[in-house]
């Protein structure tokens, strides 16, 4: 037997308000299938439909749909004297940001903030990303690989000023979640221990959530009586950041420099020594490390000069023009537009404060074309993002860092089976990058599968670039694949 038909009869209309005031903005759909609910659904809804700023995202909702394809207008490359390459880098500069970095990190002016708030949906998994393992041979999840990382650099802080001594300076790691991604995390965390860290250097805080809508900008509902909503995008960061008071937790720990990443890197250097050196060292507001792009179609996004003298900004790989996307620097023969932005990023605390207070006044979000589960099924929509990278074009001084894509990005968006960007990519890359450091360090591989296809781990509590590793390997022999620990 299916379930009681509702007596409509006795249906009471929306609340009157509410329905004139979703009118105002053409959003009375909402209501659609009101007779069709049970009184707790109607309940839901109305409490839904309240807890919308409906001003505030109708005013996103126009001046995103009505901006769609400006945002690549005007695109030039970026000048090189903007950019430190590889190749033009010296020993002694490396050694000496190396250096400037760590002792920023034992003076405790670093900080590390995690976006981990995203869906994950081309990954396919129904945890957080950052809870997933991707083979390596130590099962490590990217998570714990991160906090590895942190205590590692703790340690070699600590060394670099203090020879000898055990104290070091924890290094504060706010972790950005969603409401999708927020209690599994914390429960993660706990119960791994944070991975050694202290619980008391880990923050999380929650982004916020936005209407998903259809092509003509109404809500969509994913239910009859819920608004399906999404993540405002990673550049939910700066509001987040504001509206937890996270700014001000950061001064008053003496924090002077963010390095923010996403989750979703197995070879993601956090709270890199190097990174920060040169970002004390050039004295701007915002940094980004990059990586040449690889071919013209790359699905990246790149770093551009918007119009001449213009500020640095990113364009999304969707809304850089095919052509411009291919052409090519006639004198050194490479991409015009290369530098592609890999979501590793450093900024002053003093540019955060002026972005989370500035930033939502633009109200231009990008539109992310999905389909959308909803009452229907599905239905062709968008999601509505802000990128953290939104805020480039308001630093008032820019530096981009380049790094090799083979030592610090192996991205995991999507599932095994798919043709690049997967768990097994990026396990692979992880490594053949770390069997490159047990060669350089004396070290002896054998291997029963093709050496392409396996290699061996570092734990990053022995080593965080391939550091340390002599007394480990010199000599020894290690059979493919396997985790090197102490
Ligand atoms: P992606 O743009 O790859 O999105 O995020 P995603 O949600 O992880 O994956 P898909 O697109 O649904 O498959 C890049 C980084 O930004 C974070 C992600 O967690 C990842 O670290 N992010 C993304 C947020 O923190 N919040 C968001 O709203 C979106």
């Amino acid at each position: 037997m299916g379930e009681p038909a509702l007596d409509n009869s006795a249906v009471s209309p929306p609340p009157q308000s509410l329905i004139e005031r979703l009118k105002d903005y053409g959003q009375e759909d909402a209501f659609a299938l009101w007779d069709e609910l049970s009184p707790e659904e109607r309940d839901h809804l109305v409490k839904d439909i309240e807890s919308l700023d409906l001003s505030r995202i109708d005013r996103i909702i126009r001046c995103s749909l009505s901006s769609q394809g400006l945002l690549a207008a005007a695109v030039e490359p970026v000048p090189e004297s903007n950019v430190s390459s590889v190749e033009e880098r010296s020993m002694e500069e490396r050694e000496r940001w190396w250096k400037m970095g760590l002792k920023a990190i034992s003076d405790g002016k670093l900080g590390v903030l995690l976006l981990s708030g995203g869906q994950g949906t081309r990954l396919g998994s129904l945890d957080p990303k950052g809870c997933f393992n991707i083979g390596l041979p130590s099962g490590k999840s990217l998570f714990q690989l991160q906090a590895e990382r942190i205590l590692r650099v703790q340690i070699l802080a600590s060394q670099s000023v203090n020879e000898g001594s055990a104290r070091f300076t924890p290094i504060h790691w706010y972790i950005m979640t969603s409401p999708f991604t927020d209690e599994p995390t914390r429960k993660f965390f706990e119960s791994h221990k944070y991975f050694g860290l202290e619980a008391d250097q880990v923050t999380f805080f929650q982004q916020g959530t936005i209407p998903c809508v259809s092509k003509d900008g109404r809500f969509i509902m994913e239910t009859p009586y819920r608004v399906a909503k999404s993540p405002d995008g990673n550049g939910g960061v700066y509001s987040a950041l504001k509206y937890s008071k996270l700014l001000e937790d950061m001064a008053m720990r003496g924090i002077k420099y963010l390095d923010c990443y996403g989750v979703d890197n197995a070879l993601v250097r956090v709270a890199d020594p190097t990174f920060l050196g040169y970002f004390i060292d050039k004295g701007v507001a915002a940094a980004a490390k990059v990586v040449r792009k690889a071919y013209p179609q790359e699905k990246v996004g790149v770093f551009v000069r918007r119009g001449k003298g213009g500020p640095l900004s990113v364009v999304e790989y969707s809304e850089l023009d095919p052509s411009l996307a291919s052409e090519i620097n006639q004198a050194t023969g490479r991409l015009r537009f290369c530098w592609s932005n890999v979501c590793l990023h450093m900024f002053t605390l003093d540019f955060l404060n002026q972005v989370a207070n500035g930033l939502e006044k633009d109200s231009i979000y990008h539109l992310a074309e999905k389909k959308i589960p909803s009452v229907h099924g599905h239905t062709e929509g968008y999601k509505l993002e802000q990128f953290i990278f939104d805020a480039f074009p308001y630093a008032p001084s820019t530096a981009l860092f380049e790094v090799l894509r083979e030592e610090e990005f192996a991205p995991v968006k999507n599932a095994n089976g798919s043709n690049f960007d997967t768990p097994e990519s990026a396990r692979l890359l992880v490594l053949r990058l770390h069997a490159r450091w047990v060669v350089a360090a004396g070290g002896f591989l054998t291997h029963t599968v093709p050496l392409y296809a396996t290699g061996v781990e570092v734990s990053p509590l022995c080593s965080y670039t391939g550091e340390n590793l002599e007394a480990i390997c010199r000599g020894r022999t290690f059979h493919a694949p396997c985790e090197i620990s102490f």
